[in-house]
C-alpha cells in the first residue's frame, strides 16, 4: 500500500494520520485510499490497453457507494451477484449496460430487475435459469442478453474455499456441455447470446491457470463460431492476487500481453471482473486495542475489531499485516492479535512482534476487499464506520452503525 506511510513515527494514509481519525470516527473504522483505488483501476486500463476491453468491478469485493461511484466515472462496468448490488450499482451512478450478472441463484424478481435496468448480460450458470430467464423475459416482452459461465475445470492453486473454477465446484457449466446449451439458448425465443464467462478463482498468485483457462474458453468460442454462434464478447472473470504477507502476485502488464497476443485480431470484446485486485489494498481496518493480557506461553492483545468486521482470519486463516499506527521504542514483544467475540475463531493474526500498549491502534492492513463487504452483526456488535482519504480531504462514506438501525425491523410478539 504505498500510499501509507510513517512520518515522525505516525502512520499516514495519504495526507492524514490515521490517529486522527480514530479521535475523530471511532474504532474499527474502514480507511481507503482514494489514490490507491484510482490508480489500481488505472493499472488495469493501461495493462490491457491493446485490447478492446471493458474492467467489471466486482462489486462483492467492497460494495460501498462512493467505491462504486469512483469507479464508475473512471469508466467501470460492474460484476454483480445480487438484486441489491445492481441496486447499488444504479445508486451510485453506474452505467447498467455495462453491467453483467453472475451467480448460481438468480431469483425472477432479480431478473426482472436486471431487465428493467438494461444490463449487459446475464451469466447464466445452468440450463434451470437459462429457461427461467426465458420465461421471464418473455413475461416482461423483453430479449434478455445471455453468456454463459462455463467451468474450464484449471485447477487455480489457491485456497479450496475460494477456487471456483473446478468440476467438482458448484458454478458455471461444464465446458463439454457449453456447445448444446448455446444451441438450446439460440432456439428460445427471449434470449440473445451476448458471450461467454469464466472465473476460476480468487486470490491467484501464479498467471498460467488464468492463461489455461482463457485458452479453453478461447478454443470453445471458434468452435462456437464454426458452427455460427457468434459470441460478442469474453469474460475471463477476476481472480488476480494481491500482497498480503510476501507473495508475489501476478504482472498485470504481463497478463495484458498475454491475453493480447490472444485476442490479436479476434472480433469479440475482452472483458474482466477484478474484485480484490481493486480495492484489496487500498483499505486498511483500524482498531484500539483494548486489553493486554500477558500468558505463560504468549500474550494476548485484545482489540475493538473482531471477526465480524474482518472475517477473512476466521474463514480462511488469511493472513493480514497488522503495524502499530504509533511507533514505540520499547522492545517488541510476540502477541496473538484477537477480538472480543466468543469464539476461539475471532483472530486477527497470530504471533506477531510488537511494541504496544493498552489504548494503543493498529492498522490491519490489505483489508479493502471483503473485509467491511463481508462484515456482520455478530454479538450483536454495530457494523464499523467507512472513511475516504482523498490527499487531505476526509470523507465519512459511511456512518457507524447505530444499536438503533441494528435492531430496526425487529418485532416483539404478544
Ligand atoms: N467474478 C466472479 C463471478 C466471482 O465469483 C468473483 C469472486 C469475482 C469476479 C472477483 O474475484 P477477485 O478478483 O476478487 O478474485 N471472500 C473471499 C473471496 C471470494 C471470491 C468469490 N468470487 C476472500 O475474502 O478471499
Amino acid at each position: 500500500m504505498n500510499t501509507l506511510h510513517r512520518l515522525d513515527g505516525r502512520l499516514y494514509l495519504e495526507g492524514v494520520a490515521l490517529d486522527t481519525l480514530a479521535e475523530r470516527f471511532g474504532t474499527p473504522l474502514y480507511i481507503y485510499s482514494r489514490q490507491a483505488l484510482e490508480a489500481a483501476y488505472r493499472a488495469y486500463a493501461e495493462a490491457f490497453a491493446a485490447t478492446p476491453h471493458l474492467i467489471c468491478y466486482a462489486v462483492k469485493a467492497s460494495s460501498n457507494l462512493a467505491i462504486l461511484n469512483l469507479f464508475a466515472r473512471l469508466g467501470a462496468g460492474f460484476d454483480i451477484v445480487s438484486g441489491g448490488e445492481l441496486a447499488r450499482v444504479l445508486a451510485a451512478g453506474g452505467d447498467p449496460g455495462k453491467v453483467v450478472f453472475s451467480g448460481v441463484g438468480k431469483t425472477a424478481d432479480e431478473m426482472r430487475a436486471a431487465l428493467d435496468a438494461g444490463i449487459l448480460c446475464f451469466n447464466v450458470e445452468s440450463a434451470s435459469e437459462l429457461h427461467r430467464l426465458n420465461r421471464v423475459a418473455g413475461e416482461m416482452g423483453k430479449i434478455a442478453p445471455v453468456s454463459f459461465r462455463v467451468n474450464p475445470d484449471v485447477d487455480p492453486k489457491t485456497h479450496p474455499y475460494i477456487s471456483t473454477g473446478l468440476k467438482e465446484n458448484k458454478f458455471g457449466v461444464p465446458i463439454a456441455d457449453a456447445p448444446a446449451l448455446y444451441r438450446l439458448a439460440a432456439s428460445l425465443p427471449n434470449l440473445r447470446i451476448t458471450g461467454i464467462d469464466c472465473h476460476i478463482g480468487s486470490q491467484l498468485i501464479d498467471l498460467s491457470p488464468l492463461a489455461d483457462a482463457a485458452d479453453r474458453v478461447l478454443a470453445l468460442v471458434d468452435s462456437l463460431a464454426a458452427e455460427g454462434i457468434a459470441l460478442h464478447h469474453i469474460d475471463l472473470g477476476g481472480g488476480v492476487g494481491i500482497r498480503y504477507r510476501d507473495e508475489t502476485p501476478p504482472d498485470l502488464a504481463a497478463y495484458g500481453r498475454a491475453l493480447a497476443a490472444r485476442f490479436a485480431g479476434r472480433q469479440e470484446r475482452l472483458l474482466l471482473e477484478p474484485g480484490r485486485s481493486l480495492v484489496g489494498n487500498a483499505g486498511l481496518l483500524l482498531t484500539r486495542i483494548e486489553y493486554l493480557k500477558p500468558g505463560e506461553d504468549k500474550h494476548f492483545a485484545i482489540v475493538d475489531a473482531a471477526m465480524n468486521d474482518l472475517m477473512r482470519p476466521a474463514l480462511y486463516e488469511a493472513y493480514h499485516e497488522i503495524v502499530a499506527v504509533n511507533e514505540r521504542s520499547a522492545q517488541a514483544k510476540r502477541y496473538d492479535i484477537v477480538g472480543p467475540i466468543c469464539e476461539t475463531g475471532d483472530f486477527i493474526g497470530f504471533a506477531r512482534d510488537l511494541a504496544i500498549e493498552e489504548g494503543d491502534l493498529l492498522a490491519l492492513l490489505s483489508a479493502g476487499a471483503y473485509g467491511m463487504s463481508m462484515a456482520s452483526n455478530y454479538n450483536s456488535r454495530p457494523r464499523a464506520a467507512e472513511v475516504l482519504i482523498d490527499k487531505n480531504e476526509i470523507h465519512l462514506i459511511r456512518e457507524r452503525e447505530t444499536l438503533g438501525s441494528m435492531m430496526a425491523g425487529e418485532r416483539l410478539v404478544d
